[in-house]
């Protein structure tokens, strides 16, 4: 059953409680007598804590506890998330020896009434180290590198035919080294926590996550509790890039000091503490090698990369994973190594592996095309996969041709000239850039709760999020469409860990694993109430199978006799129901059987440079993609736009920069971190083509989170390229690189 609400551009169902203020953040719930905490943090990288004197601070106005691990609570290591049993990146929680393991280590706790005597009390916390020499560059430590445990199940080595044979007998190679830097997510709303220990020593949490299920399960097993008493409330997300997808120790320590005092205690993140407290993207460092005939077929590809590894806890930036999937290359190895510095525990970061693996893949496919005089199109189609080159399994939908082919075709691909430099407007230097998107998107277990009511509208709850990216409002649609109901007279609710259970909203799962739980559930609520009708002798329904049964406007009828209908609201009150329930759920459907699931897109670029100062402005920017069935395109194209803005941010903008010497994030805040701002983005393009996927699930549905932000930063360093034939392999891409 289809209706106009899957598939029609909705406005946010929660739109105007956001504009209007009436969107209670994590940090704004009203919670009588809450107490204020405010973090301490190392001050060096590596060593020990010799004297942590908290006298003075205990002593000034409004103190209520200091916590340090002078008194912590002994708290055990947590199960890591990258192995899909834990909750966590950072499994090595702080406030539990003297050892510091990176810079801004939480080292104390001061929680007091007001905000502001948290934070003069945490001044007066005395802290004396004994300092050892941090390791603080990954390419100076390279030689020490290991291979991680598998993240999200991939293994840190790969290797498909024999590359090494099949380079040697290549006419055309590539070999380069391709580099991104630390960057950090920044979304708007800080991370904060309120913790309150109710009655019967339940633990209630407002958090700002991507998961209340998974934040729920981490403070369980960091607090030795059982799962049904914590419960974790998140209505609303001010951005979170992944950033959010994992317990922090913030929380755990909010929790933890609310214990100790017996009140409410509230820990927000400043913008500095944001740099040091809740994970970053790894900076990598990627060989990737290509050989190819004269004809543009790859014989050989090779990409290793060197991400960075914390004492702290596990992740791996996965980004040699894009180049095992991409081209129908017989003959592939992949490497992942990582580099132990000391520095807190990188994380997830909106396309994960993608967004900086296919820097450094589609900068060597652009550096390839130049090589053999070829269109980097044409390169591209040259080696399209038309099945998985992995395990040689069908994609569940691939419309990449046609991606490519619309991209082009808007743009206006056909009238750039190859030759680097050739294409002007005045002074500046013109360049066009392309390359491809690609994102593997996880299909993760997922439930949700319908409900239909006697007064004809329809409330479904599921405990997903929405991190801004309009699951409220595609939720709505999806149940809406399987109910026959319009989408006004739908509520969804999330974001309590109280609602059946959901998978983190990360690795663009949401939409397609939270979706067909919704759709599961509001079929069956709706196939209980037909099969109320059909048993009434009173409804003009009386003795047909449900099958014959159609559902438009909230009103059931008979398919070859519409006339003859009534409502949801009639059936319920005649038989003295308030509501009817059902439930729906799905398991995890990462890899559907015999078919490989991954949307696809491609990426335009114009820019312009300014030949003496090296600026680059982005001109235009144009994405197409396939993300299968695009159930609303309004909050869709948001999604994409944004991750093409971010990527704009990856190629020119962002980098955080560790003090070479001591380790320390150097300027920890948003003057210092540059992001992409009104006057750096142009009007963005992004079209969907809209193809049917008949297998990834029942909506159709890929996920659209991540795929926008794959391939920007090479296209524009493709464009930098043809604009200056200068080619930049290291992010992000400056106006000191150009002009060196
Ligand atoms: Mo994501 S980076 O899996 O929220």
């Amino acid at each position: 059953m289809t209706s106009a609400a899957i598939g029609a551009p909705l406005d946010r169902v929660e739109g105007r409680l956001k504009v209007t203020g009436a969107a209670t953040y994590a940090a704004e719930f009203a919670v009588p007598g809450l107490a204020h905490a405010a973090l301490v943090q190392s001050t060096i990288a590596r060593g020990r804590i010799t004297r942590l004197d908290t006298t003075d601070a205990e002593a000034a106005p409004g103190v209520v506890d200091v916590i340090s691990h002078l008194n912590a609570p002994r708290l055990p290591r947590l199960k890591p998330a990258a192995t899909l049993e834990g909750s966590a990146f950072q499994t090595v929680l702080p406030l539990q020896d003297e050892v510091i393991h990176h810079a801004g280590q939480h080292v104390a706790l001061v929680v007091a009434e007001t905000l502001e005597q948290a934070r003069h009390a945490a001044g007066l916390v005395k802290v004396e180290y004994a300092a050892e020499q941090p390791r603080t560059q990954l390419e100076a430590h390279r030689a020490a590198a290991y291979a991680p445990q598998p993240v999200f199940g991939m293994p840190p080595d790969y290797v498909r035919g024999d590359p090494w044979q099949a380079q040697a007998g290549a006419e055309v190679r590539v070999e380069q080294t391709y580099t991104t830097p630390i960057e950090h997510h920044n979304p708007m709303e800080p991370h904060a926590a309120i913790a309150a220990w109710e009655a019967g020593d339940k633990l209630v949490v407002y958090d700002t996550t991507q998961g209340v299920h998974m934040t729920r399960a981490g403070l369980a097993e960091a607090l030795g509790l059982r799962l049904n008493q914590v419960r974790v409330i998140c209505p609303f997300v001010g951005g979170a890039f992944g950033a959010k997808d994992s317990l922090w120790p913030y929380t755990i320590l909010a929790a933890v000091a609310a214990r100790r005092t017996g009140r409410p205690v509230k820990l927000v993140l400043t913008r500095a503490e944001m740099f040091t407290s809740v994970g970053y993207r790894s900076p990598t460092v990627q060989d990737v090698k290509l050989a190819a005939r004269r004809d543009g077929t790859l014989c050989a590809t090779v990409h290793h990369c060197a991400a960075v590894g914390s004492e702290v806890g596990e992740f791996a930036e996965t980004a040699p994973e894009v180049t095992q999937v991409l081209y129908a290359c017989p003959n592939v190895e992949t490497r992942l190594r990582l580099t132990g510095l000391d520095v807190g525990v990188s994380s997830t970061m909106r396309a994960p592996g993608e967004a900086s693996g296919s820097f450094a893949l589609e900068s060597a496919m652009d550096e390839l095309a130049d090589a053999l005089g070829m269109d980097p199109i044409e390169l591209r189609l040259r080696n399209y996969a038309e099945t998985d080159p992995d395990t040689g399994k069908p994609w569940s939908s691939k419309a990449l041709r046609a991606c490519y082919a619309e991209g082009a075709e808007r743009f206006g691909w056909s009238r750039r000239t190859a030759q680097p430099r050739s294409m002007r407007d005045g002074r500046w230097l013109v360049g066009w850039g392309m390359a491809t998107a690609s994102y593997p998107s996880v299909g993760a277990p997922g439930a949700a709760t319908a409900v239909i009511r006697a007064d004809g509208r329809a409330v479904v709850r599921s405990g997903t999020a929405d991190l801004g990216t309009g699951q409220y409002t595609v939720m709505t649609q999806v149940a809406a469409d399987a109910l026959g109901l319009p989408p006004e007279r739908v509520t969804f609710e999330l974001g309590d860990s109280e609602q059946p259970y959901a998978f983190v909203a990360g690795g663009s799962s949401g939409v397609r694993s939270v979706g067909p739980a919704v759709r599961l559930a509001a079929e069956a609520a709706r196939a209980k109430v037909i099969d109320l009708a059909t048993h009434d002798e009173l409804s003009p329904l009386a003795g047909y199978g449900p099958a014959a049964i159609g559902v438009e406007g909230g009103e059931l009828f008979l398919e070859h006799a519409p006339t003859q209908r009534e409502s949801y609201a009639a059936i319920l009150v005649r038989h003295g129901l308030d509501q009817v329930t059902a439930d729906g759920r799905v398991d995890w459907v990462s890899t559907p059987d015999d078919h490989r699931v991954n949307a696809f897109g491609a990426q335009f670029i114009e820019v312009r440079v300014d030949p003496e100062l090296g600026l680059v402005r982005v001109q235009r920017a144009l994405g197409v993609f396939d993300i299968g069935r695009v159930i609303n395109p309004k909050t869709a194209r948001s999604q994409a736009i944004g991750g093409i803005v971010m990527g704009i941010g990856m190629a020119l903008l962002e980098r955080t920069a560790l003090h070479p010497e001591f380790g320390k994030v150097v300027s920890p805040n948003l003057a210092g971190y540059l992001l992409p701002v009104h006057a750096d983005v142009p009007a963005i393009e992004a079209y969907f083509v809209d193809v049917d996927d008949p297998y990834v699930n029942s909506l159709g549905a890929k996920g659209a989170g991540e795929i926008g932000i794959t391939g920007v930063a090479a296209a524009i360093a493709n464009a930098v390229y043809h604009a200056t034939g200068r080619r930049v392999r290291r992010l992000p891409i400056t106006p000191e690189t150009l002009l060196s």
